[in-house]
């Protein structure tokens, strides 16, 4: 439908609303002229933005509101209500603001206002000579834009690995590979986004060294680039199996849009085995049976996410599964492959066209390590997120760090996380000195099932359920020791942003 047909929901906020309809912390739908807007009080103060997220247009309306911020109900990205600003990933674009006027016991929307450009940050100006980012993925697109964003004037270098600019990698395992979204959604930026912003993005360019002395990154192909700063931001890849005929070209892995686009080609095909049940694993099932692909999907737990979601969420999962057809065969892991069959370690002997491993990852810390920064499962960072040899950041999947809430070192493999990490290292590395703070929080889409997930407990000793989990209506709350450490919720969106407020006041409070 076009934008001049579409049907606006609520009032003509240009018209006015009695007062008396929107009390503190409420919020409105309506339009001016053909936009959907928001109006919200908070705080004692009225607000007005576009109606839906930047990122894929979740309802800001049933978001939350916490001071002058809204933060989106999908993926918890957070604006500013003044400003519009994408205060928090996955949200990279602000929203619109109107300047609203209250008069005679009636509240109306005004003009548009102009984006407010930010004030440079003051160390901005006086910040490193050059920044170098390696990484094109979540962390380093995050913290480009960021640099640019808070001011820094000086030259920032970007390089990554892969030969396709920053792009949705969540969604490759979703509606992409589904076939729902075409490949023109998938790129973070426009083609000329990052010449505009004066980012020098060099694909194809990988790092194999650092001389941290010279402050010099050498580049597969042998030329050098010095940096004032730098940011190792170079995620992970996929663990590999080594079992007989696991070298065969039938054996797929997913991290880049070029193993999503060879999976889309493969999926022409009738039958694929599912090597794992993880997160990334379980989304490849869901999307390869929309296109019609017989999944059998191989583990050796036998309650699928089990050990990231406790049993009962886990066999949820299954469940959702075998109602759209997928097969499981759990307990047990492959134990060769030939080019049309995958023999399992139960003597089970798969029929499979392809087959799509997805056993986990490893944090791509090797130039850390050789360049002797201190590595421990990851690459430690402290609370600022600068490692062992100062001047050098790392964010994203590679970096462990110091997390408040679990009290413990952890490395956490999710998207927002990443663009979260990327932005606050680049304010740092502009002398902001901030912690890294936020509450960890990842979302997956599996058929018709949509788990958020914030917070982190690599284990705990009590699983509270509040709801009704096979009507996927519920709230699910990790505990140990009696502290809150994780929320899931399926169908309670509202539930994971509070889940995630509360946390964060925890975190704040040191309790
Ligand atoms: C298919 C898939 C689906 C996912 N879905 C979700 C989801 O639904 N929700 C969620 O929270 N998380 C999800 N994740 C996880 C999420 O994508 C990652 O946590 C996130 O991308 C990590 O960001 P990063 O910047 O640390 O690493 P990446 O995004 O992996 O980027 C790393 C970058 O470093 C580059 N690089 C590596 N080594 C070098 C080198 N030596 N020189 C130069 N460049 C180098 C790579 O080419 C890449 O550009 C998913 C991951 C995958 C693969
Ligand atoms: S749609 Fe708003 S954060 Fe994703």
């Amino acid at each position: 439908m076009s934008e001049e047909n579409r049907e606006l929901a609520g009032p003509d906020l240009t018209k006015g609303i009695s007062t008396s309809d929107l009390a503190e912390g409420g919020v409105i739908s309506g339009h001016v002229v053909r936009e959907a807007v928001v109006l919200a009080r908070s705080g004692g103060s009225l607000f007005a933005t576009g109606a839906e997220c930047t990122h894929y247009h979740g309802p800001l309306s049933e978001g939350a509101l916490v001071g002058d911020t809204v933060r989106c109900p999908w993926h918890h990205a957070c604006f500013s209500l003044r400003t519009g600003e994408a205060l928090r990933p996955p949200a990279l674009n602000p929203v619109s603001c109107w300047r609203v006027e209250e008069r005679d016991g009636r509240i109306y929307i005004r003009e548009k206002l102009k984006p407010a450009a930010r004030p440079a940050r003051a160390a901005a100006q006086a910040g490193p000579e050059s920044i170098v980012i390696i990484g094109g993925g979540a962390a380093g697109n995050a913290a480009a834009e960021m640099l640019r964003r808070e001011g820094y004037a000086g030259p920032v270098t970007m390089l990554s690995a892969d030969d396709a600019a920053p792009y949705d990698r969540p969604n490759l395992s979703k509606d992409y590979l589904a076939g729902n979204a075409p490949e023109e959604w998938i790129p973070l930026r426009s083609p000329d986004f990052y010449a505009d912003q004066g980012i020098e993005l060099k694909l194809a360019a990988r790092v194999v060294a650092l001389d941290t002395n010279a402050h010099e990154v050498r580049l597969a192909g042998g030329s050098g680039l010095r940096y004032g700063a730098l940011l190792l931001a170079t995620g992970a890849v996929p663990v590999r199996l080594d079992i007989p005929g696991s070298d065969l070209p039938h054996i797929h892995y997913l991290r880049t849009l070029a193993d999503s686009r060879a999976l889309v080609a493969a999926a022409a095909a009738h039958r694929a085995v599912v090597l794992g049940a993880s997160f990334i694993g379980l989304e490849v099932a869901a999307s390869l049976r929309a296109r019609g692909v017989e999944v059998h999907v191989v583990a050796p737990e036998t309650h699928p996410m089990e050990r990231v979601l406790g049993r009962e969420v886990g066999d949820l999962v299954r469940k959702v599964h075998e109602e759209h057809g997928v097969v499981f065969h759990l307990g047990t892991t492959p134990a060769s492959f030939d080019r049309s069959h995958v023999a399992l370690q139960s003597e089970e002997r798969l029929d499979a066209d392809f087959v799509v491993v997805g056993v986990g990852v490893r944090p791509e810390t090797a130039l850390a390590e050789q360049a002797g920064i201190a590595v421990e499962r990851g690459v430690t960072v402290d609370a600022y997120l600068e490692t062992s040899i100062p001047g050098i950041w790392a964010a994203g999947d590679i970096a462990r760090w110091p997390d408040r809430l679990t009290r413990e070192k952890i490395r956490v493999e999710h998207w927002v996380v990443a663009e979260r990490q990327g932005q606050t290292a680049a304010r740092n590395m502009l002398g902001a000195r901030e912690r890294f703070d936020a509450v960890p929080f990842f979302w997956t889409q599996q058929h018709d099932l949509g788990l958020c997930y914030v917070g982190h407990a690599e284990k705990w000793d009590r699983v509270e359920i509040d709801g009704n989990l096979a009507a996927k209506d519920c709230t699910v709350t990790y505990r140990e020791g009696g502290r809150k450490l994780a929320v899931v919720t399926i169908g309670r969106d509202h539930d994971s942003l509070a889940a995630e407020i509360e946390l964060e006041k925890m975190i704040a409070a040191g309790t």
